[in-house]
């Protein structure tokens, strides 16, 4: 029933202040079919930072829903990006996660390919004869059909009817920019990156990414353990923030077109942050607004499976769905390029005491999802209620705030943090609901 009324997924009624997904969202394996091809290969899919590839013959690996993607700096500088799966026998190519090669060469039965996908050797091409109907120079790498980058964040999709990267990222670019223009020589992954799967739906890791409701609840623990730092024990060199501070200050959320959306908190603690120290070089570089922003809590979403955070820690997550009830997060902790050594350790403290597989928060969070699948996964009643908070101070348009840094976006939301409204969740599965519908109707979603 759902399947022919994708409507049903969502109870979405705003004149009625009503918005409620429908739980086989999460849990019905033939709507996470749909979405690998109505989604996934039909929009943009964050791959990677361009720094990750500063030199010819680099690469990386990563994937667009299940398919595997290589991406590599050629000869010529250029980047190019590639399904990752050999044309002899489909077996993935590079299995490496990066690294800096001259051919790439497939471990079967050796076909190799160069940084532009060309395929350069078939192996014992000439013993092997080959009728004349096999032409070696069609056997290239499959290119992704589009591939660009924003503020040097590479995005590619699998399908050419996508709306240019700037136009799909629109007003959110504002908040790309607060993580990308940090560091005066760009930002890079400090090396080496978490990775983790949880037994979930995909776009529980959608919802919670920006989720501060669960703060004071699912992180106890952490905000125990933070309150007997402040008497001076445990583990000092983390810094981490007074989050009963953050709870009594105040917050907001946007939401913009094409599923994105953001949340903010005003400055708490910012000398805890390690570009603190380096504010006034940022300030010159990027202005005041922009300076003071960055100090800012910010979490966004990229429709449909890219998150940044800079709340305890800066960082990049993605999200990959490997069936309706698994999901990869992979994690990257952000940093300027050519930080201090002082500032990059605080860094990483920060990252590790909270955001790493074994901090205080992800343990928790994979446990919680876990719980919601168990539970949707039941019957019962269809609906589930948790997006209504916030309704009733959500603005159409820009609010103060908003006007204040120049962007335009859908809606807007001011009040005290601990209010954390959720209706920064309606752009994501609006955007899900637009598109899964577009695909069963036959029509392209742009
Ligand atoms: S599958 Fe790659 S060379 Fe055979
Ligand atoms: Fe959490």
């Amino acid at each position: 029933m759902l399947m022919e009324n994708m409507g049903l997924c969502l109870d979405d009624r705003p004149d009625e202040g009503v918005f409620r997904v429908h739980r086989r969202v999460f849990t019905d394996p033939e709507i996470f079919e749909l979405e690998q091809k109505y989604i996934f290969e039909r929009t943009w899919i964050f791959l990677t930072i361009e720094s990750q590839l500063p030199n010819p013959g680099d690469f990386i690996t990563t994937w667009i829903g299940r398919t595997p993607i290589l991406v590599t700096r050629d000869a010529k500088g250029k980047l190019n990006a590639f399904s990752n799966v050999c044309r002899h026998k489909g077996s993935v190519v590079q299995r490496a996660d990066k690294g800096n090669a001259k051919y790439h060469v497939c471990n079967y039965h050796g076909w190799a390919y160069d940084p532009t996908g060309k395929i350069v050797d078939v192996k014992e091409h000439k013993a092997g004869q080959y009728s004349p109907a096999f032409d070696a120079a069609e056997h290239n790498l499959e290119p992704l059909a589009k591939l660009e980058s924003y503020n040097g964040i590479v995005f590619g999709s699998m399908s050419p009817n996508v709306p240019p990267l700037d136009e799909y990222l629109g007003e959110i670019r504002f908040f790309l920019d607060l993580v990308m223009e940090q560091g005066p020589k760009g930002m890079e992954f400090v090396p080496g990156r978490a990775a983790y799967t949880f037994q979930a739906n995909w776009k529980m890791q959608m919802d919670n990414g920006l989720d501060s409701y669960h703060l004071g609840s699912t992180h106890a623990s952490f905000a125990d353990v933070i309150q007997r730092r402040r008497k001076g024990e445990g583990h000092q060199e983390a810094r981490q923030y007074d989050w009963t501070e953050r709870f009594r200050g105040t917050g907001g959320s946007f939401s913009f077109k094409h599923g994105h959306s953001a949340i903010w908190s005003r400055p708490n603690e910012p000398f805890k942050r390690p570009i603190f120290p380096s504010i006034e070089e940022v300030k010159k570089r990027v202005g005041t607004l922009k300076a003071d922003w960055m100090l800012h809590g910010r979490n966004t979403i990229i429709f449909p499976n890219f998150q940044t955070a800079d709340s305890t820690a800066l960082l990049m997550r993605q999200f990959r769905p490997l069936s309706v009830n698994q999901t990869e997060m992979r994690v990257w902790c952000l940093a300027p390029i050519g930080e201090a050594r002082e500032q990059r350790s605080w860094r990483l403290r920060q990252f590790e005491d909270f955001f790493n597989p074994s901090g205080f928060a992800t343990p928790d969070d994979s446990a919680v999802y876990e719980d919601c699948h168990t539970g949707a996964a039941g019957s019962g009643f269809d609906y589930l209620d948790g997006y209504g908070r916030g309704m009733m101070v959500q603005e159409k348009g820009a609010n103060d705030v908003a006007q204040s840094i120049g962007i335009n976006p859908v809606t807007s939301i001011q009040g005290p943090f601990e209010q954390s409204s959720e209706t920064w969740h309606h752009p994501p599965h609006r955007e899900w609901r637009r598109m899964m519908e577009a695909g069963l109707a036959g029509k392209e979603p742009y």
